[in-house]
């Protein structure tokens, strides 16, 4: 049964660890994930965009897939199904598709109409024991060509929003979406520091997991960072060992062709790249 994210964030800022969420775009990334959460013990977080939701044929599709996953899987620790970088309706059809976790980025609304919907969005999910991600201060990344520097998020502006009853929060700390840039100057601990300064137990969320080095990934969770989202990264495995299957002439041997052999290794690289970030995020053996 999916879950809220609630407990299980609670618990990783109590423990000093972060909880994953790992995007996911089809049968095969959920079916990874899930694999590799169930056997190092880890809970989980299933990321879904809009658009994601969208390429697997909207929200409930994907509820019905996951939870049919579950199931068939044995799947027995904590996994929430949480919509990524929702808009309002988003969020609201999550809502009502089952998602168990959603997140309302208000980011690029002036602060007095971020914080109008999340109080709305707090009252919905609470109705329902669904956990609310919400944001303040934009991550930045590359959209249409253009690479945008992430934003430091205000402390104070943190505070307004952390104290409507959001369950856990996104500040940009100079965090970016995508491969980070030659010249990204890191993350900024200063501001991180801050924002846990004004908003106390609230776990705090990491957006833009892919290429933060190692040290700055366990120095933000010493800071309160409790969830980490990482898309980029299985993406880029998943290619690479697509790529090399097609290269090496591997389609065309025998029946090589077989979707189930063709994208068999890109579905191991997710799995090893999901391992890899479980353990640097601590969360091995913490279901
Ligand atoms: P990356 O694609 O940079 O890993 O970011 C993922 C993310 O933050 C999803 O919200």
């Amino acid at each position: 049964m999916l879950v809220s994210a609630k407990e299980m964030l609670t618990k990783a800022k109590e423990g000093h660890y972060a909880v994953g969420q790992f995007n996911i775009n089809n049968l095969e990334w959920t079916k990874a994930i899930l694999l590799t959460a169930q056997e190092l013990n880890s809970p989980v977080i299933l990321g879904v965009s809009e658009g994601a939701g969208k390429y697997m044929c909207g929200y409930k599709t994907v509820v019905g897939m996951v939870n049919g996953m579950l199931e068939s899987l044995n799947i027995t620790v904590p996994v929430a199904l949480h919509l990524d970088h929702g808009s309002y309706e988003g969020a609201l059809a999550c809502i009502d598709a089952g998602f168990s976790s959603v997140m309302f980025d208000g980011s690029h609304y002036p602060i007095e109409e971020n914080i109008a919907k999340t109080k709305e969005l707090v009252r919905l999910t609470g109705e329902k024991g669904i956990s609310l991600e919400a944001e303040v201060g934009a991550i930045g990344g590359e959209e249409d060509g253009v690479v945008g520097a992430g934003e430091c998020a205000d402390p104070d502006e943190c505070k307004m929003i952390a104290d409507l009853g959001v369950t856990m929060l996104a500040a940009g700390i100079g965090n970016i979406h995508g491969k980070y840039p030659e010249n990204w100057p890191g993350l900024s601990f200063e501001t991180l520091d801050a924002v846990q300064k004004k908003t106390g137990k609230m776990p705090l969320v990491l957006h833009g997991g892919t290429g933060i080095p190692a040290d700055m990934i366990k120095k933000a969770i010493s800071l309160g960072v409790s969830k980490i989202n990482v898309n980029t990264e299985c993406q880029l495995a998943f290619a690479e060992a697509t790529r090399k299957y097609i290269e090496a002439g591997k389609d065309l041997v025998g029946k090589g062709y077989d979707p189930r052999k063709l994208l068999a290794p890109g579905f191991e690289a997710i799995k090893v790249t999901v391992k890899e970030k479980m353990e640097l995020f601590g969360s091995v053996n913490k279901a």
